[in-house]
């Protein structure tokens, strides 16, 4: 589904990607771990076009995409949530979904009026609220919602092009253990072809929901392996989990 080769980048002296490379397969689950400013939002960056790499290549679905942009990632089937809220605060769950699915949709704004009334779109929002369990909130302002539930949310408008490639940076960061649960339940629930990237600091959900771990330190790839592996692992031991948060 996706293999990055040997990829650089650097913000002026400072060097953020250091030769990374690692590949995912179909369906799964991947944690990309490692301290604050190890790289991790800046490698999501650099997969969905939203930076550029100084060298190295991207594959995605077999595809050269390395200097393709942002707009032909998101087709192609890559979707980003972001490390801080994304949604449209003054709008409720219903119209942010209803939203995202226009534009993934490609309606524009001509076809909007048409489509936005439209059955089949009603059902669509209605669906998809149900797939983040927001069924029950569509007319509830997004800023109204629980922040463990605007987090779902943001999830429903990541899900809404029905992607192959989701990237979720820290999508439980700042949650309670209950809303962690449910977020944990939430990405059990998406389907098995969907490939998941997950950057994620809590070292629990990592063990709970990953197959592969990928663990970046100082922009390079310090270890890869299961989340057996690198518990186990006296590198990461010593570089990452004691400075973990
Ligand atoms: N646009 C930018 N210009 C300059 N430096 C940047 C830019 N974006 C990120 N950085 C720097 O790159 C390094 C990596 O940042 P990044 O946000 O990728 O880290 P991270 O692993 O996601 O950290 P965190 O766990 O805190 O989210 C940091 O030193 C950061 O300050
Ligand atoms: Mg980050």
């Amino acid at each position: 589904m996706l293999a990055v080769e040997k990829l650089n980048k650097a913000f002026g002296a400072l060097q953020v990607a250091r030769d990374i490379s690692f590949h995912i397969e179909k369906g799964a689950r991947h944690a990309i771990i490692g301290p604050n400013g190890a790289g991790k939002t800046t490698l999501f960056d650099l997969l969905t076009g939203a930076i550029k790499a100084d060298s190295g290549r991207i594959l995605f679905s077999g595809e050269n995409i390395t200097r393709a942009g942002m707009d032909v990632r998101a087709r192609a089937g890559m979707a980003r949530s972001f490390q801080q809220n994304n949604l449209f605060a003054d709008m409720t769950v219903s119209e942010n979904l209803l939203t995202a699915l226009v534009v993934a949709r490609g309606y524009g704004c001509k076809m909007w009026n048409r489509f936005v009334g439209s059955d089949k779109l009603a059902t669509d929002v209605i669906k998809s609220a149900a797939k983040i369990g927001l069924a029950d909130a569509l007319s509830e302002p997004a800023s109204g919602l629980s922040y463990g539930m605007q987090r779902q949310l943001e999830v429903g408008l990541a899900m809404a092009s029905d992607p192959k490639l989701l990237l979720l940076d820290e999508p439980t960061a700042g949650m309670s253990p209950e809303e962690t649960k449910l977020m944990l339940a939430l990405v059990a629930s998406l389907p098995v072809s969907l490939t998941v990237v997950i950057i994620e600091h809590d070292m629990d959900v990592v063990f709970q929901m990953a197959q592969q771990v990928t663990v970046l330190d100082d922009g390079a790839v310090l270890f890869e392996g299961t989340p057996d592996a690198v518990r186990h692992s006296d590198v990461v031991r010593a570089r990452y989990l004691k400075r973990a948060k």
